[in-house]
């Protein structure tokens, strides 16, 4: 994905925007601009830290401290599988085993072509219907390993 500069920083002075006033915005912020661009890229965190008067220290340290931010863009498809006790319990660890042979990639890392990467989950809060698996951000209960082909077969 390429950002225009200009779109870019309207992004991110969109984002201040919409939170200006509240108290400690930077988390909020972070989340629309990434939900908006996909990532934070480096020009955006730099931008924000100069928008919110912060050094771009204190904003990567944000950036990089917190699992759900990431400063790359995402594959064309993303998959994260739940590996917690309640989906463990369920056969996620079979799963994962199958999803790193059907994917051909291992948990945790993306395809050198970036058509898809396959990450983990420490709980998506789906306990109940596990083993739970997040295909392009939808979450499924119940994935065995042929509902799973079927997921990602597109
Ligand atoms: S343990 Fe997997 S969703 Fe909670």
């Amino acid at each position: 994905m390429t950002i225009q500069a200009g779109g870019l920083a309207d992004v991110v002075s969109g984002a201040v925007a919409a939170h200006r006033g509240e108290p400690g915005p930077l988390l909020a912020i972070l989340h629309d601009v990434q939900r908006e661009l996909g990532y934070l890229p480096r020009e955006a965190t730099a931008l924000l830290a100069q928008e919110l008067n912060l050094s771009r220290a204190d904003v990567h340290g944000v950036v990089t401290f917190y699992k759900d931010f990431r400063d790359t863009p995402p594959a064309r498809r993303t998959v994260r599988i739940c590996r917690a006790e309640a989906c463990q319990a369920r056969g996620a660890r079979d799963l994962v085993a199958h999803a790193e042979q059907r994917l051909g990639v291992p948990v945790g890392a993306a395809a050198p072509d970036g058509s898809v990467e396959l990450g983990q989950v420490f709980c998506f809060g789906n306990c109940a219907l596990g083993p739970t698996v997040e295909v392009d951000g939808r979450l499924h209960g119940r994935v065995d390993a042929a509902r799973f082909d079927e997921l990602v077969a597109d």
